[in-house]
């Protein structure tokens, strides 16, 4: 095992997962192997056998992951995760993106660091999520609009990402903001939004062991840029709207950061957005979920991750929206 302390996912040993030459080969370079199935059963398998199961490109450099029982069977294709999204820089409808964002040139690409943090700078995308530090994980993402999907992403923790950077103590939340390229992004010449989508989380949110910076997807060291190429964050706990694609700032800020969808509609998009199947969005119930491409579920509460983040909102009433 990678890590000294056992965590709630860590049920079996990577080198369990994978023939051991492969694991010690791997091990450097991989990260852990890890599942996030909240309470699931976690059996073994990989991205790879998915992504070969699924006729993709089979990646020699795929590494071991394990899936909980409901999210192997839920896995979305490859086809499903890059074809029916919401990244309105490339239009509203799902298959926008897909096809309106082959201008965009996610490389060269850098990051801006600022606020209270003691190593602001510029970075690029390797210095953010460095090869040694890059894991795969398997999460859920629920959608405001009562969709769902099951991903495989590839990339870090923010957690790790943030204690490189060393916030100060006044950093207490950490805004993100996305690209606006109107010349690369059809969507950014109209007035959709407020320009650059801007999101936050409270730090500690931001530092939860869920938190991920995605930079690639299905076993792949790349994200499409439908998903949010070339770096993306991965909330699953919240709505999917938090977590804003295409990152270039990083600011660590002592007030709530401005977002963008609680400032077009507050009552429908709250600044912590967390999945509540008893709290209703004000057009529609958020009690069930559509499991893309069919199916419905019931929808748990955090997306299922109780366990893992309840304790960041002891006090709050959970029956409100926020
Ligand atoms: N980030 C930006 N910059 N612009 C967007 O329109 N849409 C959000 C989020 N991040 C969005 C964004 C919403 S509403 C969702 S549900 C997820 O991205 C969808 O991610 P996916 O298309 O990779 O599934």
């Amino acid at each position: 095992m990678l890590f000294k302390k056992k965590r709630p996912w860590d049920t079996i040993p990577s080198s369990e997962i994978t023939p051991e030459s492969l694991y010690v080969d791997r091990r450097q370079f991989m990260g852990a192997s890890m599942a996030f199935a909240a309470g699931a059963v976690v059996r073994p398998d990989s991205v790879g056998e998915a992504a070969r199961r699924l006729g993709l490109h089979q990646d020699p450099e795929v590494g071991p992951v394990t899936y909980g029982e409901n999210l192997r069977e839920d896995l979305n294709t490859w086809e499903q995760v890059t074809t029916y999204n919401n990244f309105y820089e490339f239009g509203t409808r799902k298959q926008d993106p897909a096809l309106y964002s082959g201008d965009f040139q996610p490389e060269p690409w850098t990051v801006e660091v600022t606020g209270a943090v003691k190593n602001a700078g510029t970075y690029s995308v390797e210095d953010l999520a460095p090869a040694d530090r890059i894991e795969d994980r398997i999460y859920r993402l629920r959608c405001v609009e009562a969709w769902s999907m099951v991903i495989p992403w590839r990339g870090v923790a923010l957690r790790d990402v943030i204690s490189r950077l060393e916030p100060t103590a006044d950093a207490k939340y950490v805004a993100f903001e996305t690209a606006v390229r109107p010349s690369e992004m059809p969507g950014v010449r109209r007035p959709i939004l407020d320009w650059p989508y801007r999101e936050g989380l409270r730090i500690d949110e931001a530092a939860n062991e869920l938190t991920f910076l995605a930079t690639g997807l299905y076993g792949r060291d790349d994200l499409p840029n439908q998903n949010g190429a070339p770096l993306r964050l991965v909330v699953p706990w919240k709505y999917g709207f938090k977590s804003i694609k295409s990152i270039v700032r990083i600011s660590f800020v002592e007030e709530q950061p401005y977002t963008t969808w609680k400032a077009s509609a507050p009552n429908e998009y709250g600044f912590y957005a967390n999945v509540n199947p008893n709290v209703d969005h004000p057009r529609w119930s958020q009690a069930r979920e559509r499991l893309l491409p069919f199916g419905r579920r019931e929808t748990d509460m955090f997306n299922g991750y109780t366990e893992m983040v309840e304790h960041m909102y002891r006090g709050m009433d959970l029956n409100r929206w926020y």
